[in-house]
């Protein structure tokens, strides 16, 4: 079972740091997060299986890591000058801004329908380059890898000498001024992206479309984001980015949010490098561009069979890192029941999200949205006790749940019983979880299990595994910390480790328990991780 609500992960990557709000001390900016120390972890894995599954595993593909800042004039002949666009809108009312295609004609902030009429602000930031503030000497931050892909493209076909088809996978930063930044690291302003251009020959492009499409889904099945929990939207003409002839938009179905993109795949035509050339009416292109009488290359291939210069078509599959880690959280994320609550402490549970739900719809301190949301959220816990009871916490860390006098004694209701009978879980894929194994002793006074422990996890970490030891609680209570945070394996070392070398090895989803010799731990962890 996924997480059934976006602030059920968001809680957690919060309080177990995996994501930060950026620069946190001065209030924020908004828009923008940090990867804590299980975040970078968590991130790194995604990245690293990405580059691994499209790079090493494929004999078609190159790797790339280009500049963030590049010449003004690739952003020009990409069209993102002209067309990197969104609808703005100003609310008169209240002076705030907004998207106009998210906000139905009213002011989410103040319920005003007198807004502006729409009009382009273009989503590119920018700075200025070399000491002299003068109007013209500026870089734009890039709001896709991709173009860095293309004004390298004929570097790369010089020094590798690849033949079509063939691609060029990078992972990097983007950044786009969003109207509204919102829902956590779904929409932000400062993001990495995962982007592959995979050139092609005229004619060969709807095959290889298709053919990309089975891939990356067939990637994400495999970090933990089933094919049954993606749709794939063909995109209406109407709604194509402009360099685009199709593309697939997979959606994946968020808790709270519902099916929202996760990664685009666009057939980009010719577009691009034929953008970038100069003596673009030689080149027998497909897409309209505009004269380019700047670019110093004509960005072509040459089709020796046929002896003729070709301008390649462009496969892109681009999936951005934050809303990839989102994803691959909700998946995993379960709060399980262990054992079953007593029947009176589950009904003063009851009864305590009761009051709340009297206190919060009568509240005059609350506008009617915030109101409305509490109450909604808490009926649909009260209707789902006990398998519900662990998200109390999620809805008293909720807009306004602090105005609510009886939260504080539905929190004290209802944490005891959640941390006595309740595990939160975080069943992600081993390959890509931050911690695969941590090793704690029995008893933290003893030198010889203290001793054993540290060996252990020393030399699992010497074979590249990510290893981790804890003696702070009893070894449940150390069980469930780690589950929260999605490691596989936990090995305690007790009193039978130090006469004959083995040690218990206990599994995160099914909580079964093995021995193993101590000498057999590094193989036997890494069959199981893969
Ligand atoms: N080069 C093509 C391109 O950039 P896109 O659909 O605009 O296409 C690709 O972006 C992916 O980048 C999206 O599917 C999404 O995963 C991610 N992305 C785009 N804008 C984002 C934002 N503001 N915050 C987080 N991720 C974003």
């Amino acid at each position: 079972m996924p997480a059934s609500t976006l602030d059920q992960v968001v809680s957690l990557a919060k309080r177990r740091g995996f994501i930060f709000p950026s620069s946190d001390i001065y209030g924020g900016i908004q828009g923008v997060f940090d990867y804590g120390p299980l975040g970078v972890e968590l991130k790194n894995n995604i990245q690293g299986d990405w580059w691994r599954t499209n790079v090493y595993e494929r004999d078609d593909m190159e790797g790339l890591d280009a500049a963030i800042l590049m010449n003004r004039l690739v952003w020009k002949y990409s069209g993102h000058e002209e067309t990197f666009n969104d609808p703005l809108v100003d609310c008169r009312s209240c002076k705030s801004r907004w998207r106009a295609d998210h906000i139905k004609g009213k002011c989410p902030n103040c319920g005003s329908t007198d807004l502006t009429e729409p009009r382009p602000f273009n989503m590119m930031f920018k700075t200025q380059v070399g000491p002299v503030a003068d109007p013209d000497s500026f870089a734009y931050l890039r709001p896709e890898t991709a173009q860095g892909i293309f004004a390298n493209y004929a570097n790369v076909l010089a020094t590798t000498s690849r033949k079509l088809p063939f691609g060029i996978a990078q992972i990097g930063k983007a950044f786009r001024n969003e109207i509204n930044p919102r829902n956590f690291l779904f929409r932000v302003r400062e993001f990495d992206q995962m982007e592959i251009e995979f050139f092609v020959m005229p004619g060969t492009d709807e095959d290889w479309h298709a053919k990309w499409l089975e891939a990356r889904l067939s990637w994400w099945a495999g970090i933990g984001v089933p094919r049954d929990r993606i749709q794939i939207y063909d995109v209406p003409k109407g709604d194509l980015a402009h360099y685009s002839k199709r593309t697939y938009d997979l959606m994946y179905n968020y808790p709270t949010l519902g099916y929202e993109e996760i990664e685009g795949i666009a057939n980009r035509t010719d577009f691009d490098l034929g953008s970038h050339s100069r003596d673009q009416d030689k080149l027998g292109l497909t897409a309209r561009v505009s004269p380019n009488a700047d670019s110093l290359a004509r960005l072509t291939y040459f089709d020796q069979a046929n002896n003729r210069h070709v301008v390649p078509f462009v496969i892109e599959p681009s999936a951005g890192v934050g809303r990839c880690t989102l994803a691959v959280l909700s998946e995993a994320y379960a709060d399980e029941l262990v054992k079953a609550p007593p029947a009176e402490k589950l009904e003063a549970v009851s009864q305590a999200l009761q009051a709340f739900i009297k206190s919060a719809g009568r509240s005059e301190k609350l506008n009617g949205e915030t109101r409305d949301a509490l109450v909604a959220r808490a009926e649909s816990i009260a209707a789902a006790l006990p398998e519900a009871l662990p998200q109390v916490e999620s809805l008293l860390g909720m807009a306004g749940a602090d105005q609510i006098e009886v939260g504080k004694k539905l929190r004290g209701q209802a944490q005891p019983v959640a941390d006595e009978n309740f595990r939160t879980v975080l069943r992600l894929v081993p390959k890509i979880a931050p911690v695969k194994v941590a090793v704690f002793p029995l008893k933290r006074n003893h030198d010889g299990l203290v001793g054993t422990a540290k060996d252990i996890r020393k030399a699992l970490q010497r074979t590249c595994m990510r290893t981790v030891y804890d003696d702070t609680g009893a070894i449940g209570k150390l069980y469930r910390r780690q589950d929260e945070i999605g490691t596989p394996f936990c090995i305690t070392v007790d009193f039978q480790s130090l006469e004959d070398g083995s040690v218990t090895v206990r599994e995160r989803d099914s909580m079964a328990q093995e021995r193993v010799a101590s000498a057999e731990l590094a193989g036997y962890l890494r069959e199981k991780i893969g």
